[in-house]
């Protein structure tokens, strides 16, 4: 006799209306015969009586049974016999399967910039149009003629682009590596979705920097990851907290941005590092080290990556080339240990058989090129520039009324406003007004927290789309 699962991630009624439903496809109860009552059922299947009348509700409301008083619940001849083409329920499909939603701010985010394209854009995390390396990448293609074979490709992802990294990391990064020991994939995404569910288990204990880009993303609860908090100050995180979650939790796992950290701009300083490494290594414990923002120093100094110092393999290393070139080529890396690279490799390829061979391969022409280090140059130069409109037009339209620490790399600032407010109606009010902003609850703050994307927005419309902002802001506060 079948039971609900009680361990399922689906609620008992979900379970009984679908067994319900399925049986009533079969046959089992054809069109117009008599369901068992509530009472019966829920002795049968071991649950409350009110469990059943919730999964009864749900079948009647999908017109799949009737219920009349007094002469109980029936199959319904409607629905069965007068269409017997029965259309799936492609909404209960919808919510099943593991992958959670996105959380609602960022959905609604989506949607707002999907209906008003003019909408200022200081919510999405990447770069303007103008600041890609878009005529230096056309002209690359052009230059190269693709001869190469156009088949699935090595499931580590192209061996050109591998190599070139390898030069790429010793000379940027300071980090030595080899082509094995590199994993091309679509950007740090999806760098941080193969740990997630290649490495780790459901259940298992990580601790992400509080607050993180990670809290944005549904993958870790989705991989049934329990997520423990480190606190970011001016200078990262407290290596000595990382030491107490694994005491308390028996964490398995870092995951830290730690250059121009994402949402905050924090650079973890040296000593923290140094403490940092004594810690996980006394505790073997593995970092995932994302490190999408270094290159964007303004001074042209980007930090130093935990991993160039990693004698002991305990890092995984992650890249991108979303944040300092062109987030739609999808381009990321992965260094890590070989075991773990060929694993991932391996999981990769059930999923789509590798990545497309051509952004690839443009990829590595243009870090390669001569076109490269003055990109960078450029990029740093205007991006700097326009975190200096922001905050000056923070301070012309909130003087006073708001906080932040400037960053000196990223493509964010991160600010607090002096009240606190619903950042529900913040947003809405904003939207409403023609601007977009990321709610710091995003990345697990309260609502009193902002993020601002300098890079993404025209440089023209920064000042205007502050003001906009600063209306909504004044509207709220009355
Ligand atoms: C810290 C951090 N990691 C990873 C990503 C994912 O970037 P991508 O997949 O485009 O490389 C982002 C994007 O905003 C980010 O801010």
């Amino acid at each position: 006799m079948w039971k609900p699962d009680r361990n399922s991630k689906k609620a008992l009624y979900e379970q009984i209306a679908d067994h319900l439903e399925q049986r009533i496809s079969y046959g089992e109860f054809p069109p117009g015969s008599l369901l068992p009552s509530e009472r019966k059922l829920a002795e049968q299947l071991g649950v409350n009586r009110s469990t059943v009348v919730l999964a009864f509700a749900e079948l009647r409301s999908l017109g799949i049974i009737e219920s009349r008083t007094g002469s109980g619940t029936r199959v319904s001849t409607s629905k069965w016999e007068a269409t017997p083409k029965h259309t799936p329920n492609w909404s209960r499909f919808a919510e099943g399967g593991s992958f959670l939603p996105n959380p609602p701010f960022m959905r609604r985010i989506r949607e707002a910039l999907i209906q008003q394209p003019d909408l200022i854009d200081f919510a999405s995390g990447e770069l303007a149009a103008d600041l890609a390396p878009t005529i230096e990448l056309a002209q690359l293609m052009k230059e190269h003629k693709y001869t190469s074979y156009l088949g699935y490709d090595n499931p580590q992802g192209s061996t050109l682009l591998r190599q070139e990294l390898v030069d790429y990391l010793q000379r940027y990064r300071g980090i030595r590596t080899t082509e094995s020991s590199i994993l091309i994939t679509s950007g740090s995404q999806q760098s941080l979705y193969l740990i997630t569910q290649c490495l780790l288990s459901p259940g298992d204990a990580v601790a992400v920097e509080d607050p993180s880009y990670c809290y944005s993303l549904p993958m870790f609860q989705s991989a049934g990851l329990r997520l423990f908090r480190l606190p970011v100050d001016e200078h990262g995180i407290q290596p000595d907290d990382v030491r107490s979650l694994y005491k308390k939790h028996r964490i398995k796992m870092v995951f830290l941005n730690p250059n121009f950290h994402n949402p905050t701009g924090t650079v973890l300083c040296e000593e923290r590092r140094q403490q940092l490494r004594d810690v996980t290594s006394e505790l073997g414990l593995p970092i995932v080290e994302d490190d999408p923002f270094s290159l964007t120093a303004y001074d042209g100094l980007p930090p130093k990556p935990l991993k160039a110092l990693d004698d002991i393999g305990s890092i995984l290393y992650i890249g991108s080339f979303s944040k300092i070139a062109a987030s739609g080529l999808r381009i990321g890396w992965m260094v890590a240990p070989n075991s773990i690279v060929s694993r991932l490799a391996d999981a990769r390829q059930q999923m789509d058989f590798g990545l497309s061979i051509i952004p690839q391969q443009v990829a590595g022409q243009f870090i390669g090129s001569h076109y490269f280090e003055p990109h960078l140059d450029r990029l740093r130069m205007e991006l700097r520039f326009k975190r200096d409109l922001l905050i000056e037009a923070l301070e012309k339209e909130l003087p006073g009324q708001i906080h932040y620490k400037v960053p000196d790399g990223g493509l964010h600032l991160w600010c607090k406003l002096f009240k606190k407010m619903n950042d529900s109606k913040l947003l809405e009010e904003s939207i409403k007004r023609g601007v977009v902003f990321v709610p710091g609850s995003v990345y697990g703050s309260d609502s009193d927290f902002v993020r601002f994307t300098f890079a993404r927005p025209k440089t023209e419309d920064i000042g205007r789309g502050i003001s906009l902002f600063s209306e909504a802001y004044r509207e709220l506060n009355g």
